[in-house]
């Protein structure tokens, strides 16, 4: 009978004991979404000393990090998907980013400082108190900033071919975003521009690997180059790998017909045209590489262990983190849960979502759970993105105060940007050698849609998403003022968007008509026909009619197809998209300075 009785006892109490196992090894692999860490808000710990290595300090904070403040690192929300700037404590958010234009209500230097700074402590109120990553697209200039130095869009830059001119205008753009607590660019493009109807075609430095190659990594050096041993401002060569070779008309999105589409070319050729610029930027101090939402071969990108992680990772040895295109991941297949799983299982270590982030947190925590992911490979996503912010000096640099905010658009970065302008500029035709002009004419007359817009001249990713179109939102000198400042106070200069003049006995010794683009980004600016508007070329043809010359000026994000209309235009400027300072196009087209840029792209026709 006793010993029934111990008998029974003893698989009750072994009952008990596996049953208790089993709960604790339920909740390690299923903690709480809002796992408490009880070790909060100390000070003077080992991660939070600057004198220790950055190894030591990734070791020490990973090993007081709970799984949740970990899947908190892998995020990237854009900063108008929170629900509430509490989230940000509350599910122990590593990263913000704002989108085109995404700013304070209030568009003004302060206000950004302010923002961030918001942002910031109410990440330092979580129990580690763990800095953000705040990025941006300051990609020609702090552009979403008013008031900013708005720089020529790369595709000018890149027909400077001037490394140390990039240098210093990426080194600028930095002053100004660490001005307002925004250290994390979206730049510099590495894509290689193979087709001008790419509406992205304007972000690259153009169609000659070489070019991209050298100047992506000036940019990448002036823009984290600093005397302090961290990063200035962390940049972020994208979009790896392949942007600007998907074929026309296979983008998945409807709405575009080459963002978001594939690329076909082979292996071989995809290195040797997109790889080389990415291997540049890593062994110059790359430590984030942004993956592009095309398709290689059928695959999306954030969804190619080969690409991602045998050929960057491995054979490349980028040890910094990769972060994915927005929403990019979730285009892998219908499902989130199993996009998630995919994307970072073939490297993805940080995940622009950029929307939901308590889908993200749960999805997450149940591939881990469930063992789709491994608690390696969060540890090893995580290991890469706090070693980037501590490069950055998140952890150790004084907050920006309102008194560093001068430096935005000040005299000296605008000089730079009106240098970069003239530097820029491309003389595709100059019969009979009419440039440069006299700055003595009688009479000038000034035409067309790109003539005094300064949305037109500064193109997407300026004040908003896509751009403006007019005089609002930016603070700079248009083409048309350019000009009126430069000529003698004797001569008549008239302006007429339309090309609408009176009919005078006398021509005008030149007709000027400044011709191009409506501001667009990204897919929105897929065209089949990259050409004039209507408005446009009847603009010529009127001041033609009266004019002793023609100078034809094209402000745009790439080549235009001209050719039908070029044969009478007597000179004609690639301008580009030079930006805020205009004075930079009189620069040369009077005749202060030799035009010394050259074609960064294949123009066709003109
Ligand atoms: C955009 C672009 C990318 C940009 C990112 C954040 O869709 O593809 O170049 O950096 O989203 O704005």
């Amino acid at each position: 009978m006793h010993l029934n009785f111990y008998h029974s006892k003893l698989i009750t109490i072994i009952i008990i004991a596996l049953l208790s196992m089993a709960a604790l090894i339920f909740i390690f692999l299923n903690p709480p979404a809002n796992e408490k860490n009880n070790n909060c808000h100390q000070i003077n710990l080992p991660y939070q000393n600057p004198t220790l290595s950055i190894d030591q300090r990734v070791t020490d904070l990973m090993n007081r990090m709970t799984v949740a403040e970990k899947i908190g690192q892998m995020v990237l929300i854009e900063k108008n998907s929170l629900h509430d700037i509490n989230d940000i404590t509350q599910y122990n958010l590593g990263a913000l980013l704002s989108g085109g234009g995404a700013g304070p209500t209030q568009d003004t230097p302060l206000a950004w400082l302010k923002m961030i700074s918001e942002f910031q402590s109410a990440a330092k109120n979580t129990c580690l108190g763990i800095p953000l990553l705040y990025g941006i697209d300051a990609i020609h200039g702090h552009g979403n900033v008013l008031g900013a130095t708005i720089f020529p869009h790369s595709i000018g830059l890149g027909a400077t071919r001037d490394a140390d001119l990039v240098k210093r205008v990426a080194k600028a753009t930095a002053e100004e975003m660490a001005a307002t607590g925004i250290y994390w660019n979206f730049a510099p493009n590495l894509d290689v521009a193979k087709d001008i109807r790419w509406g992205k075609t304007y972000e690259t430095f153009g169609s000659d690997t070489a070019n991209v190659a050298k100047l992506g990594l000036a940019y990448l050096e002036g823009m984290q180059n600093s005397s302090d041993g961290y990063f200035k401002v962390l940049a972020n060569p994208k979009h790896f790998i392949g942007g600007g070779n998907m074929e026309y008309g296979t983008s998945r999105n409807p709405q575009f017909k080459v963002e978001e589409g594939n690329i076909t070319i082979n292996e071989k050729t995809l290195r040797q045209v997109h790889l080389v610029p990415f291997q540049k930027a890593i062994a110059s101090g790359a430590r984030v590489i942004m993956v592009g939402t095309a398709s290689w071969q059928g695959k999306i990108n954030s969804d190619n262990y080969h690409i991602l992680t045998e050929i960057l990772k491995n054979e490349l040895g980028f040890s910094g983190f990769i972060v994915s295109d927005w929403y990019g991941v979730y285009q892998i297949e219908t499902s989130k849960y199993n996009s998630l799983v995919r994307a970072i299982n073939a490297g993805i270590d940080m995940v622009m979502t950029p929307f939901e982030y308590q889908e993200f947190i749960a999805n997450l925590q149940e591939a881990l759970a469930n063992g789709d992911i491994a608690e390696e490979r969060l540890n090893g996503a995580v290991k890469r993105i706090l070693t980037v912010k501590f490069e950055t000096g998140l952890f150790d640099r004084p907050e920006a105060t309102p008194e560093g905010l001068s430096i935005i658009g000040n005299a000296t970065h605008r000089e730079l940007a009106r240098e970069a302008v003239r530097k820029s500029q491309v003389l595709l035709k100059n019969k009979n050698s009419v440039l440069p002009l006299s700055k003595s004419a009688n009479t000038i007359i000034i035409a067309g849609s790109s003539a005094d817009n300064l949305g037109r001249q500064a193109g997407g990713w300026t004040t908003e998403w896509q751009g403006i179109d007019g005089n609002y939102g930016i603070s700079g000198t248009t083409i048309f003022e350019a000009i009126k400042d430069t000529v003698s106070n004797d001569t008549d200069v008239e302006y007429n968007q339309q090309g609408d003049f009176s009919d005078g006995s006398k021509l005008a010794d030149v007709g000027i008509v400044v011709v191009g683009e409506k501001p667009y980004a990204e897919g929105w600016g897929d065209i089949a026909n990259p050409s004039l508007s209507p408005e446009d070329l009847s603009a010529i043809e009127k001041v033609k009619a009266k004019s002793k010359k023609i100078v034809i000026i094209l402000v745009s994000g790439r080549p235009l197809n001209i050719k039908e209309y070029s044969k009478n235009w007597d000179a004609i400027i690639a301008a580009w998209l030079p930006g805020s300072e205009g004075q930079g196009v009189a620069d040369v087209l009077f005749g202060d300075f030799s035009f010394t840029g050259t074609l960064p792209i294949v123009w066709e026709r003109y």
